[in-house]
């Protein structure tokens, strides 16, 4: 019998903070969803190199890996068909990064999204590390050969990126590197509860999103609190859309889901009604979800077991192909 070769599937997230249902319906619920199909090879990682673009104190970098892995294995990362592991691990991440600086346009960066808004956030700290920051997601990528990069809208922009430093590295050295193509799911930017002209980030406080860690009372509590049209605005209508489109997401019952997609059409749609049902519905799928994360918070050896082994499994492909680029380019 012959085994196929899969193409492989690349993502990553940063461990800035909890894992939120705006990450989760923008892109782990496809990593979920994809290791299961028979498509790709999935390579997901904690991005905590990422992650120090923005300053944090150590204790809580440590906490953070710690619990964005749990939170992600607890998600349905199953180690056992996903290749799961931090990206500091893998020191050839970097290695390729130096590489693909020497061949990035300055002025490709400077058009960044992301960079100018982080930049304006954090003034007393634009590091070169906030600058370069897609580089080494297209490292991230590259160093795979990914094909594939599941992520929520907000990151087209440089996954895009990756693909002009393929490009680059291919007319230079070669035909090399494939360029890789974002993967949307049907929610690419989930808004966020208290401003629903933004996206739901961790940048905005914790009422503004909804948390994988959160207890049931937070829910509730932040549901309710959610913006809607009922307090006006020029925006508030995007606010009653966010929570159709959760209820969408999190209702298993369509015939509810319809008739309050109906009633706001309508405008009939009563928020008093609509949110004690979304609540629910979002508590009743994270139950079990938070269940798993309580029992590996108590097993922190398992947890460091699959990290290990996802590091070996990525960095045995990772020094295969980074020795084939320093053959090509000259510097072995
Ligand atoms: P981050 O937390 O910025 O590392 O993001 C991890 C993944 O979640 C990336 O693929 C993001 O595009 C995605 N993501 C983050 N926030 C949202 C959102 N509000 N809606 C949809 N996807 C999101
Ligand atoms: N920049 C991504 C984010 O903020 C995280 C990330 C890092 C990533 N490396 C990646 C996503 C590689 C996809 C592929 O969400």
């Amino acid at each position: 019998m012959s085994t196929k070769i899969k193409p492989y599937l690349f993502s990553g997230i940063k461990a800035t903070g909890p894992l939120h249902l705006g990450n989760y319906l923008g892109a782990v619920k496809n990593w979920v969803a994809l290791q299961n199909s028979d498509n790709y090879q999935p390579i997901i990682s904690v991005v905590d190199l990422h992650t120090i673009t923005i300053a944090i104190n150590p204790a809580e970098l440590k906490q953070n890996i710690f619990n964005m892995t749990v939170d992600l294995l607890a998600t349905g990362i199953d180690p056992k068909k996903t290749i799961f592991f931090v990206q500091s691990a893998v020191k050839e991440h970097t290695e390729l990064t130096w590489i693909f600086n020497c061949i990035t346009p300055v002025i490709e960066l400077e058009r960044m999204t992301q960079y100018k808004d982080k930049a304006a956030q954090h003034k007393n700290n634009i590091n070169t590390g906030l600058f370069d920051y897609p580089v080494l997601m297209a490292a991230d990528i590259l160093l795979y050969k990914a094909e594939v990069v599941p992520v929520g809208e907000d990151q087209e922009q440089h996954v895009e990126l990756a693909r002009v430093v393929a490009r680059k590295f291919n007319q230079r050295w070669g035909a090399y590197f494939p360029e890789p193509k974002s993967l949307f799911t049907k929610t690419p930017r989930l808004m966020s509860l208290t401003e629903p002209a933004k996206k739901m980030s961790k940048d905005s406080g914790a009422k503004s999103y909804i948390a994988l860690s959160d207890s049931p009372d937070e829910i509730v509590k932040k549901i309710k609190s959610a913006t809607t049209d009922a307090g006006g605005g020029a925006q508030a209508g995007d606010g009653g859309k966010n929570l159709l489109d959760l209820l969408a997401q999190f209702c298993s019952d369509e015939k509810i889901v319809k008739r309050f997609q109906q009633d706001y059409e309508n405008g009939a749609l009563k928020y008093s009604e609509l949110k004690p049902v979304l609540a629910q519905a979002i508590l009743e799928v994270l139950k079990p979800w938070q269940a798993r994360r309580q029992k590996l918070f108590q097993d922190k050896k398992y947890v460091a077991e699959v990290l290990e082994q996802g590091a070996n499994q990525a960095r045995t492909i990772a020094t295969k192909n980074i020795l084939e680029i320093k053959k090509i380019i000259g510097l072995i």
